[in-house]
Order: structure tokens, then C-alpha cells, then sequence
């Protein structure tokens, strides 16, 4: 198996029990997360996988969306916010403007 050229983490809220429950998901993560699933697809961006986790801790944040192995983290994400992320990761560059600083 190949790893990730980008691997894209979204907060998911998952807590120990299983449950979604916190900020991220307040904030609509599960539904950022199927938008961020289909563009991934739509765009064929090769390398690129998508994951939940779970409560990431930055709850203030959130939205929390990670890209490994770099180790951005983008904050307050929207589906915007994705369309961002995305078009720099297909020009090879970083969103900046929407890391957390
Ligand atoms: S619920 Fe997403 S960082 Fe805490």
C-alpha cells in the first residue's frame, strides 16, 4: 500500500463511547465531512485519503481538519474553506490563510 500524499483528518466529535458529541459536530463536521469525501472524488486527487477522528482538542477551533504527514491544521472549516484547502493541495501549496496560527 502507498501512504497518503495527503491524508485529511475532519473532527468528527467521537468520543470514547462512540458518540459524536462535542463542537465539531455541532458545527455540522459530519456534513463538511461527506462535502470533503465527494470533492476529493469529484477532483481525483491522487494520494489523497479522508478520515474522521475523534475529538481532537482544540474544540475552540473547530471544525478541526488535519493534513498529515505535513501537519497543517485549519481551523473553522466550511465548505469554502475546503474548496481552499483543496485548490492548494492540486497546485502543490498550503492555505494559509486558514491555518491556525
Ligand atoms: S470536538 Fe473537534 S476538536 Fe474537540
Amino acid at each position: 500500500m502507498k501512504a497518503p500524499t495527503h491524508h485529511l483528518f475532519l473532527c468528527g466529535s467521537i468520543r470514547a463511547n462512540g458518540e459524536p458529541n462535542g463542537v465539531c459536530k455541532n458545527k455540522d463536521s459530519l456534513a463538511l465531512l461527506s462535502y470533503l469525501q465527494s470533492e476529493v472524488k469529484d477532483r481525483m486527487l491522487d494520494g489523497v485519503e479522508v478520515a474522521m477522528t475523534g475529538c481532537m482538542n482544540m474544540c475552540a477551533h473547530g471544525p478541526i481538519l488535519i493534513d498529515y504527514p505535513a501537519g497543517h491544521f485549519f481551523g473553522k472549516i466550511t465548505e469554502s474553506k475546503i474548496d481552499d484547502i483543496l485548490d492548494a493541495i492540486e497546485e502543490g501549496e498550503v492555505a494559509s490563510q486558514h491555518l491556525i496560527s
